[in-house]
């Protein structure tokens, strides 16, 4: 069975179709698919021009404005646990959407590498998310069970007239803000005795510094274009799109790994 529909010979079809699946098992089935499709060749680099300003979601998780969520203590417990685990698969399974977004809705702009790079990340984001549902299913939960964070596409919304916005906003301050958090976590998993968890945060880990990196390229690759200073461009995007500031301590070795240099957030944390 094939998640493609039979229409979708361009890169912009493809993609659209990731974002409009509702279906968790659906949605990543589309993404290997398109991504599949895109490496050996079968999309061409066209595009189209309505994509939906909201992706389709399937009707488990309930989605709760970000105040209404239950709290969630550090994770002594097992249901603690998954509750972490839940909130981090809510996240990956957006950020699906957020990389084939970024192919619909922006790709038209950049060269073929551009979608290379988040055909990439769209298909990594995929296995992120396959791999903490199975965490779910093997401690007794599944991905839809609790509630789950309403705010994830937000950013996303509020960015998507302008690439450099988007580019600024969602890998280079949401996703690095993730290199900052992560290893603790890995550690916080494996005191507890759940290596396996922590295993597949430290994979996510080690791909989201890709993830960052793409994002700098191409934020710098339009800052290029349009002969503006990236350092300066960044920090007016971040005071206009990102409200809540940057907050330290930072990873600045991922970061910098990332091409996430100082020169970027020094001076407005
Ligand atoms: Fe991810
Ligand atoms: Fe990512």
């Amino acid at each position: 069975m094939t998640e493609l529909p039979e229409n979708a010979v361009s890169v912009g079809l493809a993609a659209r179709h990731v974002v409009r699946s509702p279906v968790p098992a659906r949605k990543v089935m589309a993404a290997r698919e398109a991504t599949r499709a895109w490496r050996k060749g079968q999309l061409t680099h066209e595009f189209v021009d309505d994509i939906p300003d909201v992706p389709a979601r399937p009707n488990r998780p309930e989605l709760l404005r970000p105040g209404k969520m239950p709290r969630r203590g550090k994770g002594t417990s097992v249901t603690k646990r998954i509750a972490l685990i839940h909130a981090l698969a809510h996240i990956e399974f957006v950020a699906i959407d957020l990389a084939f977004d970024m192919i619909a809705r922006f790709g038209s702009q950049f060269p073929a590498e551009f979608c290379d790079d988040w055909f990439r990340v769209g298909a990594e984001e995929a296995m992120h998310f396959v791999l903490l549902d199975r965490r779910l299913r093997e401690m007794g939960s599944f991905y839809g069970q609790l509630p789950a964070h309403d705010g994830l596409w937000d950013a996303a919304r509020d960015t998507a007239h302008d690439s450099s916005a988007r580019l600024a906003i969602v890998p280079m301050v949401l996703e690095a803000r993730g290199l900052d958090i992560t290893l603790a976590t890995v550690d916080r998993f494996r005191e507890q005795g759940d290596p396996q968890t922590a295993k597949v945060l430290n994979r996510i880990y080690h791909d989201e510094i890709v993830h960052v990196s793409y994002g700098t390229k191409w934020f710098e690759w339009v800052c290029k274009n349009r002969k503006s200073d990236p350092h300066s461009h960044w920090k007016n995007l971040v005071k206009t799109h990102f409200k809540g500031g940057l907050k330290p301590p930072f990873n600045d070795s991922a970061r910098h790994a990332a091409g996430l240099t100082r020169e970027y957030y020094l001076g407005i944390e």
